[in-house]
């Protein structure tokens, strides 16, 4: 590892799209970090990482290549259904790696990029940045002080709006590049359910259907790959979503799904997700055995969290006392910026982070088994655990 003063050597993979994002947050020169490498697939967005980073940089379209060079740590931002395999071979060069979700398209999938880091002992880090937001962190605070007594159930509405938008498009539309949506876009609730109840899933019953999406005309195949450039901004005058055009030619994922879970601490959860609300947002309510406590808003101006813990007749829109939410500097409501400093002081030192790999891991199996039962009709299914040898080691 750097000495103390100079910067990482940071590679990119997949530099466009997030990870334009991510690495222009970890581009620090003579504070700590420098992206050094950026491999993508895209010609064009090479040339503005070369723009961005500076003439010296080193692209590639080859990720081996990448892998090859000498560097310190990997951000790796690629579509899903890449993470598995890069992951692995960053792994297995005893990189630093700052993984985005969803980990990988398996549990089998999750299980082996945890292994290859095991046996290199290199410092892997999932890119749950939903646990730096501050609006999450004030419920979590809240429910460790004991203002809603023993947490007993969690219920979280998750309403897509901008589904049609991001999802429907390109490889998010198909099970072969995600598995569904209970995983590719759900892995931050599911992980912020474990985290806020302080347990994972070992029960859950799912079901849903592709409802909306999958009748809309004009779908015609693309002409090479998965991919295809996101569209900056929302169609905001495609709605009723009916009205939505140029999605993906294959659709195959949920639009409309609800989840049913059982924590190994005996919590009860439920999540459902739907991708053609009028509007975007996620909302949590916790129930304890001294009362309730909910957030309204994701971060903007006006976001609170009201916790209701004496009892009364009927409805008190009030609650009993309310957090309001100082708006935070950044994407995500600001949780982008401070999850790329968690990772470069943890690929540098190392220590304990808010984000952890076994809980990626869990999230992930908690989303493939909802769909396996969802795709089954219903059924009940057991979510496995991480292997013992594995736990104890990303434990430590
Ligand atoms: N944590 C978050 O809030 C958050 C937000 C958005 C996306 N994500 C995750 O980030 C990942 C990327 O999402 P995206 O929307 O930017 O996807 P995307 O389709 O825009 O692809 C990202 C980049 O990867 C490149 N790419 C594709 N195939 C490649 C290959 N074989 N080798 C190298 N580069 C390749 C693309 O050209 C693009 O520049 C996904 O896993 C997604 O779940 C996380």
């Amino acid at each position: 590892m750097k000495s103390k003063n100079s910067d990482l050597q940071i590679g990119v993979i997949g530099s466009g799209g997030r990870g334009q994002l991510l690495g222009a947050l970890a581009h620090r020169p003579g504070r700590g970090a420098r992206v050094v490498a950026c491999c993508d697939v895209s010609d064009a967005t090479l040339a503005r990482n070369r723009q961005e980073y500076g003439a010296g940089l080193f692209t590639t379209g080859d990720c081996r290549a990448l892998l090859a060079r000498p560097l310190d740590a990997v951000i790796i931002a690629t579509p899903d259904f890449l993470h598995e395999a890069q992951a692995v071979a960053a792994a297995a060069r005893g990189l630093a790696i700052y993984l985005e979700k969803p980990m990988a398209l398996t549990i089998a999938g999750c299980d082996r990029i945890l292994r290859a880091a095991a046996r290199t002992g290199a410092r892997l880090y999932v890119g749950h940045n939903m646990r730096h937001m501050p609006f999450v962190q004030k419920m979590k605070a809240l429910i460790d002080a004991g203002a809603i007594g023993e947490v007993k159930a969690c219920w979280v509405r998750h309403f897509v709006g901008h589904g049609g938008d991001f999802y429907f498009r390109d490889w998010h539309a198909e099970r072969r590049y995600t598995t569904g949506l209970l995983l590719q876009k759900a892995a931050h609730d599911l992980d912020i359910i474990h985290w806020l109840c302080n347990g994972y899933s070992r029960k859950v019953n799912a079901l849903g259907g592709l409802t909306l999406y999958g009748a809309l005309p004009g779908r015609k195949p693309r002409e090479k790959g998965p991919t295809r450039p996101r569209p900056d901004e929302m169609q905001l005058a495609a709605f009723p979503p009916t009205k939505m055009r140029g999605l993906n030619h294959r659709i195959d994922v949920e639009d409309l799904s609800s989840v049913q879970m059982q924590l190994d601490n005996g919590v009860f959860a439920t999540y459902a997700q739907c991708h053609y609300t009028p509007d975007y947002w996620r909302n949590y309510m916790v129930i304890g055995t001294e009362g309730r406590l909910e957030n309204f808003g994701n971060g903007e101006p006006g976001t609170h969290v009201r916790v209701w813990n004496r009892r009364k007749q009927g409805y008190d829109a009030r609650g009993d006392a309310t957090y309001r939410i100082p708006v935070s500097r950044g994407t995500h409501g600001g949780a982008d910026p401070m999850i790329m400093a968690e990772f470069l002081r943890f690929a540098r030192h190392g220590g304990k982070t808010a984000t952890s790999p076994l809980a990626a891991r869990e999230s992930i199996a908690t989303g493939c088994m909802a769909t396996e039962s969802l795709r089954a009709g219903g059924a009940l299914r057991m979510v496995p655990r991480v292997p013992a040898g594995l736990a104890a080691h990303f434990r430590k």
